[in-house]
């Protein structure tokens, strides 16, 4: 099976398992663990940040970073294809006592135009207050979008005049990064919060970090631990990560190019809608116009390649390290009879 449902399909390589097999460990309840703690130190050095913590997921990332900057009863601005209001089980709301308040944006990119409006006035007692704006780098839904840096300076303008926080979600901000030339620091420096992940193109099983300063990253330890997640022995978990930073960031270009050929390749089927200028880094997303998403799923299926679902009446591909440009040219032979080309 040739498997683009998703990057985080990856399944760690020899080498990485060595890495883990053989990470020294201690109880990072305690703190103890020097794995962890060479991450989370890597990790604040390579962002910027003066602290950083290792979470289970992104959700639990992203979540932990939205509940440390609020109390219950604030909002937080978003794209209304977020991540967060989509994909996260309702948790601002059943964590954190949150709201949403959501912007039509355009492929996940939210303008300060759209954002400042909605800022509520803190004199309004009766209303929510707004706390957070939060931008997801690449946005998934969006298809891999970029977000413009000179959209994100301006957005950090307009929460500086609000005395507003930024959170990135940076699941795949490695992406981003890798596409533009644009660090992960650079990226980082607009945001009071980060929460990347480690289990998506870097191919990591397990694992995301969150970064911000010294005293908010102590918040949320606390809040981890609060919510369950103090683990103890972790750094076998922490060297998978670390080995995926150190050996598989670069590789992401490759998925980019993975995905470029195979888009391009889309663009020739007959009835199947795609905006190949939204391929920018690893995602694809196409809509099939003579039939429903259900049988191009199953139909593929059959014939040995898993795609998934991208939103209504679309289907998503996703390139990673575990599909070889061999994978990408069967692929397209399969979409090929599929669509009758
Ligand atoms: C943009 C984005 N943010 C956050 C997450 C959550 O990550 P996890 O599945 O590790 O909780 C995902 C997962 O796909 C994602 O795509």
């Amino acid at each position: 099976m040739i498997d683009l449902r998703s990057d985080t399909v990856t399944k760690p390589s020899r080498a990485m398992r060595e890495a883990m097999a053989s990470a020294e460990v201690g109880d990072d309840v305690y703190k103890e663990d020097p794995t962890v703690n060479r991450l989370q130190k890597y990790c604040a050095e390579l962002f910027g940040k003066e602290d950083a913590l290792f979470v289970p997921s992104g959700v639990m990332g992203n979540q932990l970073c939205l509940n440390a900057h609020t109390q219950p009863g604030d909002e937080v601005i978003c794209d209304k294809n977020a991540h967060i209001f989509q994909y996260e089980s309702g948790s601002p709301a059943m964590l954190s006592g949150l709201s949403l308040n959501l912007i039509d944006g355009k492929n996940g990119i939210i303008t300060p135009e759209q954002v400042e409006p909605l800022i509520r006035p803190t004199s309004a007692y009766y209303m929510p207050q707004t706390k957070v704006i939060e931008v997801e780098n690449t946005h998934n839904v969006a298809g891999g979008v970029v977000h413009p840096i000179e959209n994100i300076k301006a957005l950090k303008t307009l929460a500086d005049k609000y005395s507003l926080k930024m959170h990135l979600d940076g699941a795949r901000l490695w992406n981003a990064s890798v596409a533009t030339g644009i660090s992960v620091g650079e990226y980082s420096s607009y945001f009071d919060s980060v929460s990347v992940c480690l289990s998506k193109g870097l191919g990591a099983p397990v694992g995301s970090v969150i970064l911000g300063e010294k005293d908010f990253i102590a918040e949320t330890f606390r809040k981890r631990k609060s919510w369950g997640g103090g683990m103890r022995q972790i750094g076998i978990l922490a060297a998978g990560g670390q080995f995926a930073i150190e050996n598989n960031f670069a590789k992401l270009a490759e998925d980019h190019e993975k995905a470029k050929i195979l888009a391009e390749h889309i663009t020739e089927l007959p009835n199947v809608e795609i905006d190949l200028s939204l391929v920018e880094t690893n995602i694809i997303m196409f809509k099939p116009k003579s039939m429903t998403v259900e049988d191009v799923l199953q139909k593929c299926k059959d014939k040995g390649l898993l795609l998934g679902p991208g939103g209504v009446g679309v289907i998503r591909a996703v390139t990673h390290l575990d599909i070889s440009f061999e994978d990408i040219e069967s692929t397209k032979q399969i979409l090929s009879e599929v669509f009758g080309a």
